[in-house]
């Protein structure tokens, strides 16, 4: 596939994503190539979810462990019912929010045409309908369930721009396509419906009251514990982290740190996640402003306090864990 630009750090190809470029893009994919695609969450790099190597091709790009699962993507919900069993609460939910910022985490078919690798061997899958015209095009002219984990290496910030994509991967990796910045800029939220009691896996770009108000209270998963069977591996306690050291609920900048601020505060900051404190605006802008401050210039990146309400859940969630110790670090995902 020609490419529309090269990226200048890595030279991959980043593609404007046309009629001709999607076509050629969902070939690729079907002949076992990865595709990096926009999502209205995160940017994901895709592969056939029925097909081992392309699965395989997915973790060794990402340097990602073998037994995290990837989320399997689907056009909608009559796609998904294939691949998993659905209950009246996975109907609902998927009814009320796809395609939307969901997964749902549900008893695989024994049928299903899915690779192992894609559930890493569980008895589950995590499905869902991302809601971005770019990745409905891709997926209908693939003609078949895409596997596609964030399109970062493994342990990395989630990136919401092609650029970000460009710059992380190998150049040979992966066709880009490029649709701009991600509306919300959070990864999917994440409930396992495989058991009795609906679990919040991963908060995430759908609010967790939305959820409640259609299948009830949910439990919350808690630990970040790597035993080989985690529930969702984006529990493990670094993740989403940018190079340099972080400091939360930051009230003022200290000496070498570079300040990102929340509704004008503090004073000096050198970007603002939302001026009108904005949580939405605040989650769109997140990764991308990580990044950016994660230049090699600061000693530290500094944080405002985030308040704890509606996005800002998923907001802190990301950023404990990309505040976790060093000393914690796993090679996990995402
Ligand atoms: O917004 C998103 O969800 C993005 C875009 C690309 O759709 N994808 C994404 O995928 O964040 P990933 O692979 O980075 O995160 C998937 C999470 C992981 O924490 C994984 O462990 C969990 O979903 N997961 C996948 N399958 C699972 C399963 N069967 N049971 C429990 N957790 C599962
Ligand atoms: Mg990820």
């Amino acid at each position: 596939m020609p490419p529309a630009a090269r990226d200048r750090r890595s030279g991959a190809a980043v593609t404007a994503a046309d009629a001709a470029a999607i076509a050629a893009a969902a070939r690729h994919l079907r002949d076992g190539g990865l595709v990096a695609f926009p999502t209205e969450t995160v940017y994901g790099l895709g592969g056939d979810a029925g097909s081992d190597a392309a699965c395989a091709r997915i973790f060794a790009v990402k340097g990602r462990p073998r037994f995290n699962p990837l989320i399997v993507h689907v056009g909608d919900a009559a796609a998904a019912e294939r691949l998993a069993l659905f209950d009246d609460r996975a109907a609902a939910l998927a009814g009320r929010f796809w395609p939307g910022p969901l997964t749902l985490v549900l008893r695989r078919r024994p049928d299903a045409p899915l690779s192992l690798l894609a559930t890493a061997g569980l008895d589950t899958v995590a499905v869902r309908a991302p809601a971005h015209p770019l990745a409905l095009a891709l997926l209908a002219a693939a003609g078949r369930p895409i596997a596609a984990p964030s399109a970062n290496i493994s342990g990395r910030l989630s990136p919401t721009r092609a650029e970000h994509v460009a710059a992380d991967l190998p150049a040979a990796a992966a066709v880009i396509l490029d649709g701009g910045g991600c509306r919300i800029g959070l990864e999917s939220t994440i409930v396992d419906l495989s058991q009795p009691a609906p679990l919040l896996l991963r908060p995430g770009g759908l609010a967790i009251d939305a959820i409640e108000r259609t299948i009830g209270p949910l439990a919350i998963a808690t630990g970040g514990d790597d035993d080989g069977r985690p529930r969702a591996p984006g529990m493990l306690a670094r993740h989403y982290a940018p190079s340099c050291p972080m400091r939360l609920a930051a009230t003022a900048a200290r000496p070498g740190e570079a300040v990102l601020a929340f509704a004008g505060r503090p004073a000096g900051a050198r970007l603002d996640l939302s001026r009108q404190g904005d949580l939405e605006e605040a989650a769109a802008n997140l990764f991308a402003m990580l990044r950016d401050l994660d230049d090699g210039t600061a000693r530290v990146i500094a944080v405002a306090p985030i308040p704890e309400t509606g996005l800002g859940r998923a907001i802190n969630d990301r950023l404990r864990r990309a505040a976790a110790a060093a000393a914690d670090d796993d090679d996990g995902d995402p």
